[in-house]
C-alpha cells in the first residue's frame, strides 16, 4: 500500500508524520534544532540543521516502518512562515535564517509604513510587522550590503528543503502572502513592492498551489535513502494555513485556536475580502481561491516553556497543569499578560513586556500555572473580539490544536473565554 510523508518544519523541530492510502497514520519521527538568539531580539536558524533533521528524520521512518522506503510515493510539507532564506547564485545559503519571532526590524516596519502604509494594506492586506519577511530583507541590505549583494534567491524554510529534495525553487500562495510583497487580489508577486524596496523579481520563485506537484525527489537523495518508487513533491503551505486544513476551517462558521511556540486565532475569510487595516493578518489559504484571518500570541506554547523551564523544572507538563482546573477562573486574582518576547495582536509591539500582577501569599504554583494558562487563553480571545467587532463573526464552535489542545482543563478555559464549544 502507497505511503505518503508529511514534513513540518518547525521552529523548534522538524516533524515527520506517514500516512497510508486509508488515511491511518502508520508512524512519526521528529528531530530537534536549536534557535540562535545572538544579540536580544535576534532568533536565527541555519538551514542546513534543517537538511540534517529532515535526514535524520526520513532515517527513523525508515527503521520504525519496514516498508516505508519502498511504498512512500509522495512529499508535502507545512512550515514555520515569513522566516527568510537567503540564497547566492549556486543556491548556497547566504546567512542563517532570520526568524519570523525575530523583532529586529522595528526601524524598519516604521520606515516601510511612513511611507508606504496605505499601498501596502492596499495590495498585500496587511501591515508591516517584524515577523514579516519584507521588513528581514531591508534589514539585510541595510545592513549586511555584502550579503545582500551575494543574495540571489529568496526563499521560506520549507522552500528550502522541497528545493534541496527536487531542486526547483516554488513558493505557494499561503507561505507567499505572508512575505509581504506578495498582491493578495491578483495573486502575482507584486511588481510595485518590488520596485519600491529594489527587489529584483527575479530572486523571488514561482508561485504555486499548495496542492501543486512540482516534481520528483532527485536521483541522487532517491539513491541515499533507499527510495524505490519515484517520489513527487508537493509544495505544501504555511503552518497555520496547513493547521487550518487539518481543522476542517473551510467554512467561516467553525474558528481555530492553535497554541504552538506562537498562538493563534484563525477563521476563514470569504470574498470581497474584509478590510481589517491590519489589526488582524490576511493571507491566502492553503485551499485555492481562498483566504484566512488571524491574529497572533507570539508567546503562547512559549510563555507556558518559559514558565516551566524557569519556575519548575522538575515537574512535567501534566504534573503543572495537574490541578489548574481545581483553581477558580481568574486564578484568585492573580494576572499574566503574555508579551515575553513582544506582541503582535492586538498590540503590534515588539518592546512590550510580559508580567504578573496581583500576587498574594495565598496564591501557589497552580495558580501561577492557572494564569499563565489564562493569560495565552485572553490573548487569543482578543483576535476573536476584532473578528467579532470588525466582520460580525461568530463561530459554531472553535477546534482547538497543538499545546491548548492536549489538557482537558485548558479546553474548558478555552470554552469559557472564547465563549463558544471547543472540540
Ligand atoms: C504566523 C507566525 C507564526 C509562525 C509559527 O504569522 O508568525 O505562527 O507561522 O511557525
Amino acid at each position: 500500500m502507497g505511503y505518503v510523508l508529511g514534513i513540518d518544519l518547525g521552529t523548534s523541530s522538524l516533524k515527520g508524520l506517514v500516512f497510508n492510502r486509508n488515511g491511518d497514520l502508520v508512524g512519526s519521527a521528529s528531530s530537534d534544532y536549536p534557535i540562535e538568539n545572538p544579540q536580544k531580539g535576534y532568533s536565527e536558524q541555519n538551514p542546513y540543521l534543517w537538511v540534517e533533521a529532515c535526514k535524520k528524520v526520513i532515517s527513523d521512518l525508515s527503521q520504525k516502518i519496514a516498508d516505508f522506503t519502498t511504498e512512500l510515493e509522495g512529499i508535502s510539507f507545512s512550515g514555520q512562515m515569513h522566516s527568510l532564506v537567503l540564497l547566492d547564485e549556486n543556491k548556497e545559503v547566504v546567512r542563517n535564517a532570520i526568524l519570523w519571532n525575530d523583532v529586529r526590524t522595528t526601524a524598519q516596519c516604521e520606515a516601510i509604513m511612513s511611507t508606504f502604509k496605505e499601498e501596502l494594506l492596499r495590495i498585500t492586506k496587511n501591515i508591516a510587522l517584524e515577523g514579516f519577511t519584507l521588513p528581514k530583507i531591508i534589514w539585510v541590505q541595510e545592513n549586511e550590503p555584502e550579503l545582500w549583494d551575494k543574495s540571489k534567491h529568496i526563499l521560506l524554510p520549507k522552500d528550502y528543503i522541497r528545493y534541496w529534495l527536487t531542486d526547483t525553487l516554488n513558493m505557494d500562495y499561503s507561505d507567499a502572502a505572508g512575505t509581504l510583497l506578495f498582491d493578495m487580489e491578483s495573486k502575482e508577486w507584486s511588481k510595485k513592492v518590488l520596485d519600491k524596496f529594489n527587489i529584483p523579481a527575479d530572486y523571488l520563485p514561482e508561485l504555486i498551489e499548495s496542492s501543486g506537484y512540482v516534481g520528483n525527489v532527485t536521483s541522487e537523495l532517491k539513491e541515499v535513502f533507499g527510495f524505490e518508487k519515484e517520489v513527487k513533491v508537493f509544495a505544501g503551505g504555511a503552518d497555520n494555513a496547513c493547521s487550518a486544513v487539518g481543522s476542517g476551517i473551510v467554512t467561516d462558521t467553525i474558528g481555530m485556536a492553535s497554541v504552538g511556540t506562537s498562538g493563534v486565532f484563525l477563521a476563514k475569510e470569504n470574498y470581497p475580502l474584509k478590510n481589517y487595516e491590519g489589526k488582524l493578518h490576511l493571507f491566502h489559504h492553503a485551499m485555492s481561491d481562498s483566504n484566512y484571518s488571524m491574529g497572533v500570541t507570539l508567546a503562547a506554547g512559549n510563555s507556558l516553556d518559559w514558565f516551566k523551564h524557569t519556575f519548575a523544572k522538575e515537574k512535567t507538563y501534566d504534573e503543572l497543569l495537574g490541578n489548574i482546573g481545581n483553581i477558580a477562573p481568574g486564578a484568585d486574582g492573580l494576572l499574566f499578560t503574555p508579551y515575553i518576547v513582544g506582541e503582535r495582536t492586538p498590540h503590534v509591539d515588539s518592546n512590550i513586556r510580559g508580567s504578573f500582577i496581583g500576587m498574594d501569599t495565598a496564591h501557589t504554583l497552580d495558580h501561577f500555572a492557572k494564569a499563565v494558562i489564562e493569560g495565552i487563553t485572553f490573548s487569543l480571545k482578543e483576535s476573536q473580539e476584532i473578528m467579532k467587532e470588525v466582520a460580525s463573526k461568530s463561530f459554531e464552535k472553535i477546534v482547538s490544536v497543538g499545546g491548548g489542545a492536549k489538557n482537558t482543563a485548558w479546553q474548558q478555559i478555552q470554552a469559557d473565554v472564547f465563549n463558544t464549544p471547543i472540540v
